[in-house]
């Protein structure tokens, strides 16, 4: 097989894991998988990464996230953009930079954006040296609290947790709306009723068939009350996003 077909295996068949055989991970691949975190390409490279390997701050990370998962994994990293950097090396360029404004809505899209490409590089890395990753959003909406814990400066937000271990599971290919739906041909086609009903329905039957929710939730549930519940809109919903929102722009993410 050609690498290039190998690789594009790799990326048509990875999934997320999330049980892990309980393993150390050496640090010269950790090095390889952050490695090419940063060869995505980048505007700014705002990013950092933090490996968490003290035991109470994982202990601290677990509680925050409520993920019983993460403690069988050989390494955590919490994924920050990080404007921080930036804005010193603007500062060593020019006093009267683009960040001492009150908003720069470009530099924190391209930040988080190119935080994402570099992330995306770490799985892909992660999947060709045998591992398996799973990612988790709680470091973003539990923000202050992971801010503090980690020593997080302004300027530095977590934006997600990347879990990286050898694989103790083979989950089947999760769902994804079809090519024709995604890929556009030279002006926008709004998807129709149908479609959405139908790949709602669909997608949820699968992760039924996979018993997704009681596999990694332990929940008795269908997937689609359970997304359902998920984004409805309520007070608590409100409150929480009210908070993050607070915190975000406090730390200098104006969005
Ligand atoms: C930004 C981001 C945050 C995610 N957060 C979570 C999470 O909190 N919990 C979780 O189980 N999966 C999380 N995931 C993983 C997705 O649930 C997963 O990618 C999706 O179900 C598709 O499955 P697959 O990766 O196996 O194709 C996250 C993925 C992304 C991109």
């Amino acid at each position: 097989m050609s690498v290039a077909r190998s690789l594009l295996n790799i990326i048509y068949n990875r999934r997320t894991i999330r049980k892990f055989r309980p393993a150390d991970i050496p640090e010269e691949i950790l090095n390889m998988i952050v490695e090419a975190g940063q060869r995505a390409p980048s505007y700014y490279q705002a990013y950092s990464f933090i490996l968490v390997s003290d035991k109470e701050k994982r202990k601290a990370l677990e509680d925050i996230c409520e993920a019983k998962y993460i403690s069988n994994a050989s390494a955590i990293i919490v994924i920050c953009s990080d404007l921080n950097r930036v804005s010193k090396m603007f500062s060593y360029l020019t006093p009267n930079h683009i960040l001492t404004s009150d908003e720069y809505p470009i530099e924190i899209i391209h930040s988080i954006f190119e935080t994402g490409l570099a992330t995306q590089n770490m799985i892909i890395a992660a999947e060709v040296l045998g591992f398996g990753t799973a990612l988790l959003r709680c470091v973003l909406s539990e923000a202050e609290r992971v801010a503090a814990l980690l020593e997080l400066p302004k300027g530095v937000i977590p934006i997600v947790l990347l879990c990286i271990g050898e694989k103790d599971e083979i989950p089947p290919k999760r769902p994804r709306w079809p090519l024709h739906i995604v890929f556009h041909k030279n002006k926008y086609r709004e998807p129709n009723p149908y479609e959405i009903a139908n790949y709602v329905e669909e997608s949820s039957e699968m992760y039924d068939q996979e018993d997704h929710l009681i596999k990694y939730k332990g929940i008795l549930m269908k997937y689609k009350d359970y997304l359902t519940m998920k984004v409805e809109r309520t007070k608590d919903t409100e409150k929480n996003c009210e908070k993050l929102s607070k915190f975000l722009r406090k730390v200098g993410f104006k969005i």
